[in-house]
Parts: structure tokens; C-alpha cells; sequence
């Protein structure tokens, strides 16, 4: 009888659709970017970026706990310093705002899994990712910068470091410096396929890194390439890293599809801050659910084979979980 094979029969009810789900989205697989900046008391909402703020690290404990009530168990600090200069010293200070605030949440929220950026757009007063030489970014003199940031976060206690900056050979130089140091079992989870993308806007108002002359083209991958993209992940995979991270996700689905089907590390998607921003801009105009809509991207992200999501929504996210319509 015509239709033989009717898919509709396995869609009927929930129970059948969970069975025959392919793909999950939990609070595991969520990390959550924290803006942390100086002073007390502070919890300023990002103006382009609602329900994201910048807390002081007095702040943080507070914020960690109630993500762990929801079962979001890792964090990925950003720093907002006090002071800025051409060689981003503050990144690598031992009473830097990274360092104090993985202290402070070590000590505080214990059961929290506390990831770093290491970059130095955010510490360096003309706001890109390394030194400048000649009006260049210069890669080799910045490496021993990002070692050392790296190691002074890990120092304070981090479980976890990602380098951003996009500069080559840094993998290997942070996992020098860890190893020298007895930090063999502190993972990097790399930025390891960074775009040059217009969608961390909001980002760099949040963290206050735009670059002052110029753009990032010169470090970060060009969008339109994706063979490139197989070169820098196995360079970092060469070089010791432990998480490969494509950057931004949902206009690179197809790169996370790829870089899954080769390689076989986990892999992170970082949905970024323009990303995020898009949705609740859209949302509060009232022309879409913005939480259907912020699940149905992560999902999109999961299926394309991310095992991790960066995510400013993963709270959202975790409460939508809970009372999922299925
Ligand atoms: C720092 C860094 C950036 C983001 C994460 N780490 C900004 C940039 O590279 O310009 C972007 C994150 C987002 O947009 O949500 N290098």
C-alpha cells in the first residue's frame, strides 16, 4: 500500500521521537564565558549582548554556584584589566584579574571547572593579539608572552588554558612551558580554527579589545578557507593540543562537519558573541521564540559534531533543558 515506509509512525508520540533522537544537547557538553573585571560589587550588563554582564571577582562565586545548580560545570574566564600597555604585561601579572579570579573561584566554588583565554588583545593598549614590531604583530616575541600567561593562570589554579591569540607555534610553546613546570595534566583546548570574523563584535565592546589600527586579518583565517583549516588543526594537534576549537560556529557548520569526520579529537564550537547577540536582537522585537531559537542553534552545532559549545546562552540553555517541551 502507497506509502510503503512511513516515517511519520516513529514521530507519533515522544516517547518514540526520544528514542530515535540522534542527536543530544545537555549542560555537559555547555561552557560558559565569564567577563571579569576590577573593582566591588560590580555586575554590569553588556549593552549588546542582554543577560551577559562584567562582575567583579568578588562576583564570581556567586555566579559559578548558581551555574553549577544548573549543571553547568566549566567556565571560561575573560579578563577586563585595571591597566593597559603595548606589551599586554597585565596578562601574565600574578595579581592580574585572570590570576585573582581563578584564585577567588578556586577557593570558593571548588567543584567549578575554570578554563582561561589566554590572548593579550585585552591587555595591550593598542588591542591586538600580540606585540607589535614594525607596525606588525610580531608571532615569535609574542609566544614567550602567551607561555607565560598561560603558566601564571595555570599557577593560580586553572584546570584548563585556551589560546586565542592565532599566532603560530603557540601550542607548542604553552605546552613547553606546562611540561617544564610539572603541569603535564593541565589540557589545551586550542583556537585552533579561528575566522577573522565580523561576529565578535560585541565581544569587543564587552572586553574592550578592539584593535586601535588595522584589523586581525594578518593572524586570524581568512572565511573563506577551508583547507586552511585542516593545516592549522593538525598543527595544533601536532604541537600537544588536547581540544580543537572551531571559531565562530553556526556560519562554519560545515568546517566543525569536516574537522569531526578527520580527526579524532573532541571537538569545541565557540557560538561568539555577534552569534548570540543576533538571536536576542531578534527576540526582543518580538520576531522569534528567542529560546526555541537559541536550542535549535545549539542542537545545529551538536549535529554538525561539536562535542563542546562555548556559549553565552548556556544558562538559558540549562533552564530551557529542564522544562523541554519534546
Ligand atoms: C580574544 C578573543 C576574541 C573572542 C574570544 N577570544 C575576540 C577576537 O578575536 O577579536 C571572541 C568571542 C566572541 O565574539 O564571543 N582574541
Amino acid at each position: 500500500m502507497f506509502p510503503e515506509y512511513r516515517p511519520r509512525r516513529m514521530r507519533q508520540n515522544p516517547v518514540f521521537r526520544a528514542l530515535v533522537r540522534e542527536t543530544t544537547l545537555s549542560a555537559d557538553h555547555l561552557i560558559y564565558p565569564l567577563f571579569v573585571k576590577g573593582g566591588k560589587k560590580v555586575k554590569e550588563e553588556i549593552s549588546s549582548m542582554p543577560g551577559v554582564f562584567r562582575i567583579s571577582v568578588d562576583m564570581l562565586a556567586a555566579e559559578a554556584k548558581e551555574c553549577m545548580e544548573l549543571g553547568i560545570n566549566s567556565v571560561i574566564l575573560f579578563g577586563l584589566p585595571d591597566k593597559k600597555d603595548p606589551m599586554g604585561s597585565q596578562a601574565h601579572a600574578k595579581d592580574g584579574i585572570i590570576q585573582r579570579a581563578v584564585r577567588e573561584l578556586k577557593n570558593k566554588a571548588p567543584g567549578m571547572n575554570v578554563i582561561t583565554d589566554v590572548c593579550l588583545c585585552e591587555y595591550t593598549d593598542h588591542g591586538h593579539c600580540g606585540v607589535i614590531i614594525n607596525k606588525q604583530v610580531d608571532n615569535d616575541s609574542t609566544l614567550e608572552i602567551l607561555a607565560k600567561t598561560a603558566l601564571s593562570h595555570v599557577e593560580a589554579g586553572a584546570d584548563m588554558v585556551a589560546p586565542s591569540d592565532m599566532m603560530d607555534g603557540r601550542v607548542a610553546e604553552i605546552r613547553g612551558i606546562l611540561d617544564e613546570n610539572n603541569h603535564h595534566n593541565i589540557p589545551i583546548m586550542s583556537y585552533a580554527v579561528k575566522y577573522a570574523s565580523a561576529f565578535y563584535g560585541p565581544f569587543r565592546e564587552a572586553a574592550d579589545g578592539a584593535p586601535q589600527f588595522g584589523d586581525r586579518c594578518g593572524y586570524q583565517m581568512d572565511p573563506a578557507n577551508v583547507r586552511e583549516a585542516f593545516r592549522e588543526a593538525t598543527l595544533d594537534l601536532e604541537e600537544g593540543a588536547d581540544i580543537l576549537m572551531v571559531k565562530p560556529a553556526v556560519a562554519y557548520l560545515d568546517i566543525i562537519s569536516k574537522l569531526r569526520d578527520e580527526f579524532d579529537l573532541p571537538i569545541a564550537a565557540y557560538h561568539v558573541s555577534g552569534e548570540y547577540a543576533m538571536i536576542k536582537a531578534a527576540a526582543a522585537n518580538g520576531w522569534i521564540d528567542g529560546d526555541k531559537v537559541m536550542h535549535e542553534t545549539l542542537l545545529s552545532i551538536r549535529r554538525a559534531g561539536a562535542d563542546i559549545i562555548l556559549t553565552y546562552s548556556a544558562k538559558d540553555c540549562a533552564r530551557y533543558l529542564r522544562g523541554l517541551c519534546s
